[in-house]
């Protein structure tokens, strides 16, 4: 299929994937037009995690109007959009499917081309949506509630996995830890806060696999912060968070910066929820400043869901690929694209 994608092609992005019902538009596959976002976090905050039932109904309430807002936000009228790109997943499957029912009805109903997006994907182009100018291959550390990936891009579309957690997704342990510590959900904002009073060295929690290979394990360092919390019910948190916190970002550092080494990547870049940690921002700049290369740190809201990366990630698939079918369904365990 020859679907004109050129500079002027400006592609609406959906995302309904977990807690966040976000419309974006994007021209030319990088520049953000608009970009709408509405969080769930308080409707899911009491219960300390987000609750699937609550987030498809929460979607539906919303996309509506947040599809609207991204449009008159961007001052173009609806016949002016190409293209409308939304994510199939991975994600929560009732969830998904809001975004792609109205994705759909809405490519249908004004005869655009509809482009099925790939969540991850999307997250590996929010950086370059901010510097254009990033060069290939780059190494991507995506860190969020439910992914630790270390992705070798390539170029466009071809991705390799250098490597990936074994057990908890860095965000899961620090909301684990945070649900612990009894400091607040989503955990990683409140440890990244609480640890600012901490002393980052005053335990020495472990660093697991730190030294083999490129995957990760943060499961043993949960159970570790748990034990030492048990056994020394004195010591403050802050010094736990800050330390748990020193923990999981010396490692992720660590592996980033071996994994740029070994595929020779012009810089790293960062992407996902815990992408926001204060700590995990400044020593990555320090170590990629050390070895040369460019550390790439997206602002924090391009770092968390939002539709301008699913956008962008569709105006990349469109010319590559063409349309997506309309009979593409929400797929919750969708797999990063990888090449052999
Ligand atoms: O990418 P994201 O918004 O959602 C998905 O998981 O897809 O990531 C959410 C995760 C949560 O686990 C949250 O605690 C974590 O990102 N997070 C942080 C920070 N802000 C969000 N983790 C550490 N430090 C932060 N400042
Ligand atoms: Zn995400």
């Amino acid at each position: 299929m020859n679907a004109v994608c050129d500079e002027s092609t400006l592609v609406l992005g959906i995302e309904t994937s977990c807690d966040e019902t976000a419309a974006a538009l994007v021209m030319g596959g990088h520049d953000v037009v608009s970009n709408v976002v509405s969080t769930q976090i308080d409707l899911h905050a009491a219960f300390g995690g987000v609750v699937p039932e609550v987030a498809s109904r929460a979607h539906l309430d919303v996309l509506n109007p947040v599809i609207a807002r991204a449009i008159v936000e961007g001052g173009v009228d609806e016949s002016r959009i190409d293209a409308v790109a939304c994510t199939v997943g991975p994600g929560l499957v009732g969830a998904l499917l809001v975004g792609v029912s109205a994705a759909k009805a809405l490519a249908l109903a004004w005869d655009k081309p509809f482009v099925a997006v790939n969540h991850m994907e999307a997250h590996l182009y929010a950086a370059s949506l901010e510097d254009p100018t990033l060069e290939f291959p780059l190494v991507v550390l995506l860190v969020s509630g439910g992914h630790t990936m270390l992705v070798e891009m390539r170029d466009h579309g071809q991705y390799r996995l250098l490597g990936q957690t074994i057990d908890d997704a860095a965000g899961e342990a620090f909301d684990k830890v945070a649900r612990f510590l009894e400091l607040g959900y989503p955990g990683g904002p409140a440890i990244d806060e609480t640890a600012l009073l901490g002393d980052p060295d005053a335990i020495a929690f472990p660093r697991a696999m730190k030294d083999e290979g490129l995957d990760f394990s943060f499961s043993g360092l949960k159970t570790s912060v748990m034990n030492y919390v048990r056994k020394h019910p004195d010591v403050g948190d802050a010094d736990i968070a800050a330390s748990f916190q020193m923990a999981v970002v010396d490692v992720l550092v660590h592996k980033a910066r071996r994994a740029a080494k070994q595929v020779g990547a012009t810089g790293i870049v960062l992407g996902g929820g815990v992408a926001a940690n204060s700590l995990l921002r400044e020593e990555l700049l320090g170590a990629c400043e050390a070895d040369g290369i460019q550390g790439f740190l997206p602002s924090r809201s391009m770092c968390t869901d939002n539709a301008a990366m699913i956008a962008a990630t569709g105006w990349h698939r469109l010319r590559s690929d063409g349309p997506s079918s309309l009979a593409t369904g929400a797929t919750p365990n969708l797999r990063l694209p990888l090449l052999d």
